[in-house]
């Protein structure tokens, strides 16, 4: 049996999706545990390119259980178009849907717009996508679950009841338009008819794979530093995104989890606001974003660069508890004749090695860098470690040294080919 969570290091957008296509291949079940549509994970096989906001990544592969647990929050008009999206490209992987996931319904998306407003310069710079609200719901117990949608009736009143706030705080305390109960009402239906028949008990189904010793993969969202807890907060999303959430939004227990993985980009991106200490601008940071086409997924909004961050991924790796690195887009590195890493912060005068929690803090340190050389020698596509010249292989070499977690796999590019196993996993 081997159960790996797979989890995104950094903030968001490492190359999550292509690793877990990657490592799908021979799975049994592959299980998305947090967040939402605010996801996009881009995978690139056989049948095209897709980006994926809810369903998992093994949906590639013949064989795979796809399942999105009871951590997420879902989007019932995304989740349908991305089920279209999948039978018409005719990706083979089955798909399951928890009926404890919560929906985010059209209320949360127009009061995620409504607050985001509201915060002004202190704006989150969220996806709009009505996640925070749908999780408040969630924890203050409004939540609206997709089990919901077996008994209509029932659900109708709910949302009345929902609504009847709802309304007041868009209305009243934000001078937003408020959402037409008849509009919700007449979309219950499709939403049934088109998702019904994949709402399952997915617990059950994770068991009965564990009881049997099948190799499941658990897909994280976003990223540690965005996570609720523990990320810059509150520049974050509003789930668990460390490896810690695939046990609460799956139902598993801690034991179970065999290793965990977590994916980093060989620089830094971060999409939204929030501290970020080793941002770049200019013609640099512009050159980055050009040639690794950092536009965010979901949203198209250009992403923030910045240099590789030794001291938050060293954070991540604790609050993770990672056994391995992944380290993407190496290939984007070719472009450059020195590249940095930051090693430490500088804090009013005084060295720290730590991540701070504090956001005041977090604004105010300045990144260290160790630099190293860059190299001639393409590493776009190359697929094996022999075939990576010796200052790229240096180079990587220096990063496991410096984070201090060995490097399992490296991606030279968006294909499946473009992977390195460096271990056998
Ligand atoms: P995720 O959210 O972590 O799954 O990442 P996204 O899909 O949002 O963004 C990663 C982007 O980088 C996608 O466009 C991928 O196709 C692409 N990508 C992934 N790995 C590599 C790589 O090693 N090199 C290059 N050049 N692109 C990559
Ligand atoms: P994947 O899974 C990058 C960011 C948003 C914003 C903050 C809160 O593709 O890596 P939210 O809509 O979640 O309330 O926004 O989190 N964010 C992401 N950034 N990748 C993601 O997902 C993200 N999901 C949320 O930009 O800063
Ligand atoms: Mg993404």
């Amino acid at each position: 049996m081997t159960i790996i969570t797979i989890i995104g290091g950094q903030w968001g957008d490492e190359g999550k999706g292509k690793i877990i296509d990657h490592m799908a291949k021979n799975a049994d079940v592959v299980a998305r545990y947090s967040g939402g549509n605010n996801a996009g994970h881009t995978i690139e096989n056989d049948h095209g390119k897709f980006a994926l906001h809810l369903v998992p990544c093994g949906v590639g592969w013949e064989g795979t259980k796809n399942i999105i647990g009871s951590g997420t929050v879902i989007d019932p008009n995304v989740l349908i178009e991305e089920l279209e999206l999948i039978k018409k490209n005719n990706l083979p992987g089955k798909i399951f849907i928890s009926e404890k996931a919560h929906l985010i319904m059209p209320y949360h998306i127009k009061l995620d717009q409504a607050e985001e407003n509201h915060r002004g310069n202190k704006a989150v710079g969220t996806t709009g996508r009505g996640i925070g609200p749908a999780y408040s719901d969630k924890i203050s117990r409004y939540g609206i679950r997709m089990g919901d949608l077996n008994n209509l009736e029932k659900l109708e009143l709910k949302i009345s009841e929902n609504l009847k706030i709802k309304n007041k705080i868009l209305k009243e305390i934000y001078g937003a338009d408020e959402v037409s109960e008849t509009d919700i009402f007449e979309k219950l239906d499709e939403w049934y008819k088109k998702l019904g028949k994949y709402i399952s008990n997915t617990e059950q189904i994770i068991h009965d794979n564990l009881e049997k010793n099948k190799y499941i993969l658990l897909e994280g969202a976003q990223g540690a530093l965005l996570d609720i807890d523990h990320g810059t907060y509150p520049y974050v999303t509003s789930s668990n995104s460390i490896s810690g959430g695939s046990l609460t939004g799956l139902g598993i227990g801690a034991k179970e989890i065999n290793k965990v993985l977590g994916v980093f980009k060989a620089f830094c991106t971060r999409v939204g606001e929030g501290p970020f200490p080793t941002e770049i601008f200019g013609d640099e940071a512009e050159k980055i974003r050009e040639i690794a086409g950092e536009f965010g997924t979901t949203t198209g909004r250009p992403r923030r660069i910045g240099w590789f961050d030794a001291v938050a991924a060293k954070y991540s790796a604790r609050i993770n508890g990672l056994d391995s690195l992944v380290i993407t887009k190496l290939d984007i590195l070719d472009h450059f004749e020195k590249i940095k890493v930051c090693t430490s912060y500088e804090y009013r005068g005084e060295k720290i090695d730590f991540f701070p929690s504090d956001e005041n803090i977090l604004s105010e340190i300045k990144p260290i860098y160790e630099e190293f050389e860059g190299w001639d020698e393409s590493t776009y596509n190359v697929d094996s470690i022999e075939k990576i010249n010796s200052k790229a292989k240096k180079f990587i070499k220096n990063l496991e040294k410096i984070v201090g977690i060995p490097i399992d796999i490296i991606s030279t590019g968006p294909s499946r080919k473009a992977t390195i196993e460096v271990n056998d996993l």
